[in-house]
């Protein structure tokens, strides 16, 4: 199978096939995600909660996330490998975000980079274009603005935000991103925007309208303690498999009963 790039990414919305993308953090996932064809795989700024521990996606740093998605890079051989620009490396000068944007190609040998906003990070799209990187959009839920919000909520069941989120996606598709993750908006809306988008959506939290679905690929898998938003799927419930598996290896150690001779070198 071929890599895939932002044009078959493109392909799939004209020809009305539904674009699979999911989250990974490194070899590992990102190996497991590819060989299960999906089409884009994301290195989320998620890693702050799913896997470095922290309680939002702020604190993050531009090196973690090139850590991460480097290693995601050597798991991903053919989907889109699309790498999350975290909080504060894009937003306060474009030419800072260029030169973060860069990285990301560069270091962590991603394709493409995603960040979050719409006419506020309009000059910064422009420079990481300009920089000959391409960019994938994200409006709707934006979780690096939880401060400023005071939480995380649906965005766009006001007439007045639904309007102002539907001229951003298009001001966002005229500054020349390749495709928009659209998260926690109402399904109708993001239905609407996606058909009068030329580009792809990708929602997450968004209903079935849009061009393709994106998941944290912890919660498809059931890796979290905590209860999952509504928009969530368990695929599975792997935290209960793997804490029982934990428990019965303290047991056989306490017990002797590990290693046996079968684990055993003569
Ligand atoms: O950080 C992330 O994982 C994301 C997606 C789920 C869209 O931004």
């Amino acid at each position: 199978m071929e890599k895939k790039t932002i044009l078959s990414i493109q392909k799939k919305k004209d020809e009305r096939e539904p674009i699979v993308a999911l989250t990974c953090y490194d070899a590992y996932t990102g190996r497991l995600i590819d060989q299960a064809g999906v089409d884009v795989a994301l290195v989320g700024d998620s890693l702050a909660n799913t896997r470095l521990g922290y309680p939002n996606t702020i604190p993050v740093t531009l090196e973690e996330m090139i850590h991460h998605v480097r290693a995601s890079s050597r798991g991903v051989k053919q989907a889109l490998l699309v790498a999350d620009m975290p909080f504060q490396t894009y937003e306060a000068a474009p030419w800072k975000a260029a030169v973060a944007a860069g990285r990301f190609l560069k270091e962590g040998r991603a394709q493409a980079v995603k960040l979050e906003g719409g006419e506020r990070v309009a000059d910064s799209i422009k420079a990481i274009l300009k920089a000959n990187v391409p960019v994938m959009g994200h409006l709707g839920l934006t979780p690096q603005s939880i401060y400023q919000e005071g939480g995380y909520r649906v965005h766009g069941r006001k007439p007045q935000e639904a309007r102002r989120l539907f001229n951003e996606a298009k001001l966002l598709q005229k500054l020349g991103v390749f495709a928009l993750v659209l998260e926690g908006v109402p399904g109708n809306l993001a239905r609407r925007i996606s058909r009068a988008l030329r580009i792809p959506t990708i929602g997450i939290g968004a209903g079935v309208g849009c061009d393709g679905q994106v998941l944290v690929l912890d919660d498809l898998l059931g890796f979290s303690e905590s209860p999952s938003p509504k928009f969530v799927k368990k695929f599975a419930n792997l935290r209960p498999l793997m804490e029982k598996a934990i428990r019965a290896y303290r047991s056989d150690v306490l017990r002797r009963r590990f290693p046996g001779p079968q684990n055993t070198y003569q």
